[in-house]
């Protein structure tokens, strides 16, 4: 029986190209829209048409209620959830200065505590089964610091620690969690960093001098999703281009 995969998020650039790459290697694909997403049955209905079998349920990855009860709802509907991919985040870029409380908590509770609410609603289950893979999209801003990004730098990092304490306590069971750092990939995004900013002192500063793909994230979600990544635990794994290296 094939294994279920849940992507946060999967509507995005970098979650579609890891949605339509697990659909591929034959997961059963279900991804998350945001509850005021007014797009979603147009993204769905355009993916399906291409045959890739794609399921998505409402949920605020912030809200731990919402994440209960949309991985229930999925449980129900598709089966336990195998491969847990955290993908969903959002930015809200300002220097510190002008970094207020509500875009300082947006960017901790969708990129950090949805770390928190999605995996709680699976974990238990893959250690029952005996199998489970976590897989949390951070970010090269979170392993380097970035100009504009006390938040999400932050909640960055704190996805790696997360990671590196689970595995910890799950690494007996056949679950492993681990952290993909990708540099900068050309999504929507990025794309709202202001261009003289993003020619002027982003692109130069990758050695490989162009963004990222998302389908070059989806290959190495692959990969940790899969039998042969079984001894590959805690780790963060950077992909940027050569922008950062540690
Ligand atoms: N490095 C160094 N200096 C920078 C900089 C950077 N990355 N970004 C901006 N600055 C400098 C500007 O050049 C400017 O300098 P001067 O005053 O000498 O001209 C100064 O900071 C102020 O910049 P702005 O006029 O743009 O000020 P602002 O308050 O309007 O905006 C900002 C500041 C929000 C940080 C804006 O510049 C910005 O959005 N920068 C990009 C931030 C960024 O890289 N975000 C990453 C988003 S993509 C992502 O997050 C995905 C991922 O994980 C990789
Ligand atoms: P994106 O195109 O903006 O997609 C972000 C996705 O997150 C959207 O599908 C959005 O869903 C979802 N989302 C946002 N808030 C949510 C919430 N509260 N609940 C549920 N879903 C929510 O961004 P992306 O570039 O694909 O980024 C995906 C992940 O990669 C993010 O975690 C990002 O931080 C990380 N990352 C990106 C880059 C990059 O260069 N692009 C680099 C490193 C790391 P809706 O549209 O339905 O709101």
């Amino acid at each position: 029986m094939s294994r279920v995969a849940l992507v946060t998020g999967g509507m995005g650039g970098l979650g579609e190209a890891i949605c339509i790459k697990l659909a591929a290697l034959g997961y059963k694909v279900v991804t998350t829209y945001s509850p005021g997403n007014k797009t979603w049955k147009e993204w769905l209905d355009s993916m399906n048409k291409m045959g890739f079998g794609f399921r998505a349920y409402p949920c605020d990855v912030a809200n731990f209620d919402s994440a209960k009860a949309c991985v229930e709802q999925i449980a129900k509907e598709v089966g336990p959830v195998d491969v847990l991919v955290n993908n969903a985040g959002i930015t809200r870029d300002m220097t510190f200065k002008k970094m207020d409380k509500v875009n300082w908590d947006a960017v901790m509770s969708t990129n950090l505590d949805s770390t928190f609410n999605m995996t709680k609603q699976v974990c238990d289950g893959m250690l029952d089964r005996g199998w489970g893979r976590i897989i949390n999209i951070s970010s090269v801003n979170g392993q380097k610091g970035a100009f504009g990004q006390t938040n999400y730098s932050a909640a960055k990092a704190g996805m790696h620690g997360f990671t590196k304490a689970l595995a910890l306590e799950v690494a007996r069971k056949g679950v492993t969690v681990n952290t993909i750092s990708p540099g900068y990939i050309g999504t929507k995004m990025v794309m709202a960093i202001p261009s003289d900013v993003l020619d002027s002192k982003i692109i130069p500063q990758i050695p490989m001098g162009r963004l990222g793909k998302p389908e070059e994230v989806a290959g190495l979600v692959a990969y940790l999703s899969s039998d042969e990544a079984a001894f590959l635990t805690g780790a963060n794994i950077a992909i940027n281009g050569g922008q950062h290296m540690h």
